[in-house]
């Protein structure tokens, strides 16, 4: 149950993906009643209140989904789509939003925010980056959109004291994660897309020939490059610990692992492992 606020009855959108999946039975357990949005996965958890099926870019979701709910939490998001990051990300979290308005009985909106909109690695930029650093997305349509998505969110909590709680995750991790990120063979997880970046003979080579790897990521000046990110089980205990929690109404926190990586040591560590 909530620890400040009175919250039971929780909506959480993106049930079926990366962080909805690992976060809806540790809800269950901890004794709140969830509806989950089902949009194009399975939803495999024992003990939630409700699945329901619903698009967020469709108008009359919103009052259904947040009917009789206490809290949302807003994790649905199409990633990097020109043709739908607008319908999805931005009027879709806006139809969340106004509904919480509307509707007047949310206690906590959570949304799940990005370092995305800081502009990660892309920029040189002080370090750390804390979270007052302005929005500064890197080029693209997700980080565009989360910072629409806050922007929206930061406005909607001035203008109509909606109980916003933004939680800004770095790149989230499971467990074997980096190797699939960092090695040329095998699943690809998250950019850069290293086949795309093949310059020269040998390294066109690696990839016509399907050759294995261990990719690293450089700065123009040649420094390697450093990146954020965090373990989904903390992932998790942030949402776990924001929500019904008062003091992170109106607040952002940036959710990462306490030191970045930087990509001479993680192609070190692959190529001996
Ligand atoms: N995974 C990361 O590295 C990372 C990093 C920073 C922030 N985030 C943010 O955390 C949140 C969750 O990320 P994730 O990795 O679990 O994402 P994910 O891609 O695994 O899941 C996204 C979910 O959104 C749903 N969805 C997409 N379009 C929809 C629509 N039109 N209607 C309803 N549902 C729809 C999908 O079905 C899926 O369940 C997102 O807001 C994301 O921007 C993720």
């Amino acid at each position: 149950m909530g620890k400040d606020l009175p919250i039971k009855n929780v909506f959480v959108s993106g049930g079926g993906g990366k962080v909805g999946t690992a976060l809806l039975p540790q809800l269950v357990k901890a004794g709140y009643l969830v509806r989950a949005l089902r949009f194009e996965e399975e939803i495999n958890c024992p003990g939630l209140m409700e699945i329901m099926d619903g698009d967020l870019r469709d108008k009359t979701l919103a009052p259904r989904a947040l009917k009789d709910m206490d809290a949302v939490i807003h994790l649905a998001n199409c990633k990097e789509n020109k043709d739908l990051f607008l319908d999805t990300n931005v009027a879709g979290t806006f139809y969340l939003l106004d509904e919480t308005k509307n509707c007047g009985h949310i206690q906590q909106f959570i949304q799940a925010g990005s370092d995305a909109r800081a502009g990660i690695y892309y920029y040189p930029r002080p370090f750390p980056i804390d979270e007052n650093f302005p929005h500064a997305g890197y080029p693209g349509y997700y980080p565009l959109s989360k910072v629409l998505e806050e922007t929206l969110c930061e406005q909607m909590r001035i203008q109509y004291r909606i109980p916003i709680t933004v939680l800004r995750f770095s790149w989230v991790h499971g467990q074997d994660d980096i190797l699939a990120h960092a090695t040329l063979k095998g699943p690809r997880f998250g950019v850069p897309v290293w086949e795309e970046l093949a310059e020269n003979e040998e390294q066109k080579r690696f990839v016509s020939e399907g050759l294995d790897a261990a990719c690293r990521m450089d700065h123009p000046d040649g420094t390697p490059g450093m990146r954020h990110i965090v373990a989904l089980e903390d992932v998790i205990q942030a949402i776990m610990l924001s929500i019904g929690n008062k003091a992170a109404i109106g607040k952002a926190f940036a959710i990462a692992a306490p030191a970045p990586f930087t990509y001479d040591i993680l192609s070190e560590y692959i190529s001996k492992n």
